[in-house]
């Protein structure tokens, strides 16, 4: 296992689509056990394969933080399938480093899923499990959660994170 590097806004490959996974092989069982690896490192709660370069339709998710290893979701494939209520909660990004916003999301979902085996599954969430599922997959779509602030809210974050990125590079 390895812990890869995470790559972060504004690169480019983050804003691309995701390609379906059609090889159950070990290549793609390794690529995920490196992207559980990297996001307990982060630590984070969830992470897609683009944010490791990788353009494929898979994520990663634990919301306990690998205190519970039945919690750790490896979703290849995923689609929400079933959607109902609203939340809005504070969401952050590994690829967004010290950025926290709060976002619009579905409160229940359905996530209809391959496992590294191939094998369907579905699993019903709520909560912040749900909302990981969506900001995941998201991911896969190249979108990121910023994209879905209001334009004003967009123009302010961008100024205060290239101010972010700077203090960092220069400390
Ligand atoms: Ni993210």
């Amino acid at each position: 296992m390895a812990v890869r590097t995470i790559l972060r806004y504004p690169e480019p490959l983050l804003k691309q689509v995701s390609k379906p996974v059609t090889e159950f092989d070990a290549g793609l069982k390794q690529l995920a056990e490196d992207m559980v690896e990297t996001m307990y490192d982060a630590p984070g709660v969830g992470l897609a394969a683009p944010q490791v370069g990788e353009l494929r339709r898979l994520i990663v998710m634990d919301c306990s933080g690998k205190e519970n290893s039945a919690d750790l979701i490896v979703a290849v494939n995923p689609e929400i399938v079933e959607k109902d209520g609203e939340s809005y909660e504070e969401e952050g990004c590994l690829s967004v480093p010290e950025y926290y916003a709060p976002v619009k999301r579905f409160s229940r979902v359905t996530m209809s899923y391959q496992d590294a085996e191939g094998k369907s599954l579905l699993r019903q969430a709520e909560g912040l499990l749900a909302v990981a599922m969506q900001h995941e997959i998201d991911h896969l779509q190249g979108i990121l959660f910023v994209d879905h602030l209001s334009p004003l809210k967009k123009s302010i974050f961008r100024k205060k994170y290239k101010k972010l990125m700077q203090e960092k590079a220069e400390a």
